[in-house]
């Protein structure tokens, strides 16, 4: 069996193309099975995993948990409310005791960019980043690509504009490294408030003009705008930013070529999508929601160096 060049899932960066083609070919064998009337195989059987998140999530968390069932993982959830993390215990001493219940894989998510990173340093068993603080989001950019890949046939040579909160955004670093590995064309498109300095030597292009941008490109990746990380003001209010980088099916429609939409969710809906472009037949959103399942297996089960 063909394995990863890395025994952690990290960071994008970190891996190679080979890994990313090796993980959508694993991820196309499951995306079979978990249309089939059984859903399940036992390549992961005794492997126990646990996902451990610090931070809030509705997709990744219950994609990890369906990926890991799937496989037929033994599953244990933890979440940092209401653990014994509230009376001062530390990120090592938590995740040493949940290692010392016997787990081979731990799912991280963590405020703190390079938690997971750190661990990597100090346990044996194999970690998977769910998000690290606004580093990366490793298995977000994995399915964001593939699903790309499916609607399109490749991610080579396509233009894809990733609009937004890319500032605090740790999905569009992952998707800048995924894309890039993968041959595309990218540019980030938002305020130049929300744009960092360094954004330019990763090799992408930078607009500040949505209308440009959606001209441009043949897959629009629309971020939220994270308040909950923004300490400082960067737009006057989110009504001007809805008036001037808010998209809406209407704009979608006109454009001279058909463009596929995503968004890796929660999404502000009136924010920067109006609901009548999330739920237009240009969204392919629930589509990159039902992939982040194959995607994860895909990850888990190479990572566990399992055989069916
Ligand atoms: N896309 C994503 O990471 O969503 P959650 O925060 O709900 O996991």
């Amino acid at each position: 069996m063909s394995k990863l060049s890395q025994r952690h899932l990290l960071g994008i960066k970190d891996i190679t193309r080979e890994d990313i083609e090796l993980i959508f070919e694993t991820a196309d064998n499951f995306k079979d099975v978990i249309n089939r009337p059984i859903k399940k195989v036992p390549s992961l059987r005794d492997v126990t995993i646990a996902n451990i998140f610090f931070e809030n999530s509705t997709r990744t968390r219950l994609s990890f948990e369906l990926a890991e069932k799937r496989l037929s993982a033994d599953v244990v959830n933890f979440s940092a409310s209401g653990s014994s993390v509230k009376k001062g215990e530390t990120l090592l001493d938590t995740v040493n005791n949940i290692l010392a219940m016997k787990v081979d894989m731990v799912v991280m998510r963590h405020a703190s960019a390079g938690a997971p990173h750190f661990l990597s340093k100090h346990i044996k068993a194999n970690i998977v980043n769910a998000g690290d603080g606004t580093h990366e989001h490793p298995t977000q950019a994995l399915l964001d690509a593939f699903s790309i890949r499916e609607k399109l046939g490749s991610v080579e040579g396509k233009k894809i504009a990733i609009i937004g909160d890319i500032l605090h955004s740790r999905v569009a670093l992952s998707n800048i490294f995924a894309l890039k590995k993968l041959g595309a064309e990218v540019m980030v498109c938002g305020p130049p408030t929300l744009i960092p300095k360094f954004i330019s030597t990763l090799g992408v292009k930078v607009e500040s003009e949505v209308s440009k941008a959606l001209d441009w490109c043949d897959v629009a990746n629309v971020l939220r705008i994270q308040l909950e990380r923004q300490q400082l003001k960067y737009f006057p209010s989110l009504r001007e930013y809805s008036l001037y980088y808010g998209i809406d099916k209407k704009t979608l429609d006109n454009l001279k070529k058909k463009i596929v939409l995503m968004h890796p969710g929660p999404i502000n809906r009136g924010v920067e999508l109006t609901s009548d472009a999330a739920d237009s037949q240009h969204s392919i959103i629930l589509d990159q929601v039902e992939n982040g399942v194959a995607v994860r297996m895909a990850v888990l089960y190479l990572l566990a160096g399992a055989t069916n």
